[in-house]
């Protein structure tokens, strides 16, 4: 059977770490591409030089050159400005939108049946970006934001009850924003439910921090956190590959579903190899659909200012 082919775009941080960790899961035959001369081929030297220490993959190639990324069945789309102390994700949205716009006319040419997942930001409203330009049945389009706040989430939870990471399950709604939505009724270790185990205070107290995580990261570095957005992508890329049908947070194309009106947002997915399988609609109570509801507002506001760019 032929090997899957992965093409990450972008050598930066988040790029460079998801080839790295898709070379270590064996994913399939990794393409790494930049416009930066030297940076894709010196990174994925460097990390096919790692795989006889690792037992990795050595099956990784460095280029700027698209023709290499030909039909490639999923395209990770890292490249874009990553935030600085002080800014907002939305900060992004101007210049990111360009380098989205011209990498998607390059997927679409290059690989016109690939899956696509987005991970720059400001990430749904990349994902739309990438949903217009390509032109992709909105199943093959999506977004890594949901599998981020989670594993936050999840390792908040973790640390504060004492309990093994493994064992916590929850779902994120809405944009990959100040104001996602952690949903604490859906959230367990191992099957019990969190408001079981934790009071309403710390609960709150998590979610902010969930909510404020990435930018945590960017105050004590001064850029972009990096290892956990490419473990997510990983882990989404591998989901479609594998057609495991995981049920992952994500941005996901809803059409009817929250009656968010053919919008990307984030909410619970099944992914599998045809992309996003099926949105999980949640019963949602008052509280929850009005947070759902300004996130999904704001998300929406990001999307009208790419029309107006694009
Ligand atoms: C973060 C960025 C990658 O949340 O959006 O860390």
């Amino acid at each position: 059977m032929a090997r899957d082919k992965i093409t990450v775009v972008g050598a930066g941080n988040v790029g460079a770490t998801t080839a790295h960790i898709a070379a270590t899961r064996g994913l399939g035959d990794i393409v790494l591409v930049d416009i930066v001369q030297g940076l894709a081929e010196g990174k994925a030297l460097d990390i096919a030089e790692a795989s006889p220490i690792e037992l990795s993959s050595p099956a990784i190639t460095g280029t700027c050159d698209w023709e290499i990324t030909a039909e490639s069945d999923i395209v990770i789309v890292t490249s874009g400005f990553p935030r600085k102390p002080g800014m907002s994700r939305a900060d992004l949205l101007a210049k990111n939108v360009q380098i989205v716009n011209d990498v998607s006319t390059k997927i679409a040419r290059h690989s016109p049946d690939a899956i696509v997942i987005v991970v720059c930001n400001p990430l749904d409203a990349m994902v739309y970006t990438a949903a217009k330009v390509t032109g992709f049945a909105k199943d093959r389009v999506m977004g890594m934001a949901g599998v981020l706040d989670s594993g936050r989430f999840s390792y908040f939870i973790a640390c504060e009850l004492g309990v093994s990471v493994e064992d916590i399950k929850c779902v994120l709604l809405g944009g990959h924003g100040d104001d996602m939505v952690p949903l604490p009724r859906f959230t367990s270790v191992s099957g019990i439910p969190i408001t079981e185990l934790l009071d309403e205070e710390k609960i709150a107290e998590l979610i902010e921090r969930t909510r404020k995580g990435g930018i945590e990261v960017v105050n004590l570095l001064g850029y972009s956190a990096y290892y956990a957005p490419a473990a997510g992508a990983v882990k989404m890329a591998e989901a479609i590959l594998r057609d495991t049908k995981a049920v992952l947070s994500c941005c996901a194309y809803c059409r009817s579903e929250y009656s968010a009106g053919g919008c990307f947002v984030g909410v619970p997915a099944v992914l599998g190899r045809n992309g996003v399988e099926k949105v999980i609609e949640l019963d949602l109570n008052r509280s929850e659909r009005n947070q759902f509801e300004e996130s999904l507002a704001h998300v929406k506001e990001l999307a009208a200012k790419v029309d107006k760019l694009l």
